[in-house]
């Protein structure tokens, strides 16, 4: 396991890594073992990461959603600098009502990412830090019905639904042809959870805290499973972030069909949300 306090006092310095991977270059470590696997961008869709800070138990927030901070600056740190390496950052609407995210890079150098929120029945206040106007692209992800003009400087894309739910690979399609290749699935749970069961996260980045909360949201809310072998067994490499282990899942084999056809076969089947 490799071991990664907030700011290595050996290998490369992190300031050139966002541009590094924008231009396909390679890293110095500890940055190439991290965030290596990100420089790829498929000709057919983007390349894209979820993250999830939790307990050692599996929790994200309390019962009362209460969840600052769960990950120390270790694994902070790890999620702005997942931010600088990705064009966009997105999060569902629960987030934004819970925890009013700014969802810039803050605690380390590097470009701030696009912001997009998945509001489907347009319920957010343009007064939400997400939608801050900063210079930043916004954009909010809406189903057509739900659909309303929020501000003239931030984007509208609005999609089908079915009940409610927008096809995850509907959304990162529409954030792809907007010009976006590198996307950070943030959260929350539901959003997280959804475009994993979706089969559209190429790897998955849990940070786990040296903590047990015994009650409270769970990270992950999958279909049920019959027995063990339906569970997503995952190729994975473990980092040392301080006092938190970082969990990096190679979902690569579950995106095929983003994929061009060479490797489209290999999709193991697991239950859609
Ligand atoms: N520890 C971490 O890493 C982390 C990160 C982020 C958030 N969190 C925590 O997660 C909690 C919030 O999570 P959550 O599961 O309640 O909410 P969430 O995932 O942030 O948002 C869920 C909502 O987003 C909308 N949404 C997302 N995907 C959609 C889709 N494909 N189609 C249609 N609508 C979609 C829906 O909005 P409507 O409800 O309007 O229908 C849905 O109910 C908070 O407690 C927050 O603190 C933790």
């Amino acid at each position: 396991m490799q071991d990664l306090a907030v700011e290595p006092r050996q290998g490369q310095d992190w300031t050139a890594v966002p541009q590094l991977i924008r231009s396909g270059g390679m890293l110095g470590e500890p940055w190439e073992s991290l965030f290596g696997a990100l420089r790829a961008t498929p000709a057919r869709g983007p390349m894209v990461v979820g993250q999830i800070g939790q307990s050692l138990d599996g929790r994200i927030a309390t019962l009362s959603g209460h969840s600052c901070y769960i990950n120390g600056p270790e694994g902070i740190a790890h999620l702005h600098r997942l931010r600088a390496v990705v064009d966009a950052v997105v999060v569902g609407a629960g987030t934004v009502r819970a925890d009013d995210p700014q969802l810039t890079v803050r605690c380390v150098s590097g470009p701030n990412p696009v912001r997009v929120v998945i509001d489907p029945r347009g319920t957010l206040s343009r007064s939400a830090r997400a939608f801050a106007c900063d210079g930043i692209r916004r954009i909010v992800v809406s189903a057509k019905r739900g659909c309303r003009h929020l501000a003239d400087d931030i984007e509208t894309i609005a999609l089908p639904d079915t009940g409610g739910r927008i096809a995850p690979r509907a959304i990162l399609e529409a954030l792809f042809d907007r010009g976006l290749r590198r996307i950070l699935i943030e959260g929350g749970a539901h959003t997280l959870s959804s475009f994993l069961s979706a089969g559209c996260l190429d790897r998955l980045h849990v940070v786990v805290a040296p903590m047990i909360l015994g009650s409270g949201k769970p990270g992950l809310d999958l279909p049920p499973i019959a027995d063990m072998g339906g569970a997503l067994r995952v190729p994975m490499r473990t980092h040392s972030l301080g006092r938190e282990i970082l969990f990096d899942c190679d979902l690569s084999c579950r995106t095929a069909g983003l994929r061009p056809a060479h490797d489209a076969g290999r999709r193991p089947t697991v239950p859609e949300a």
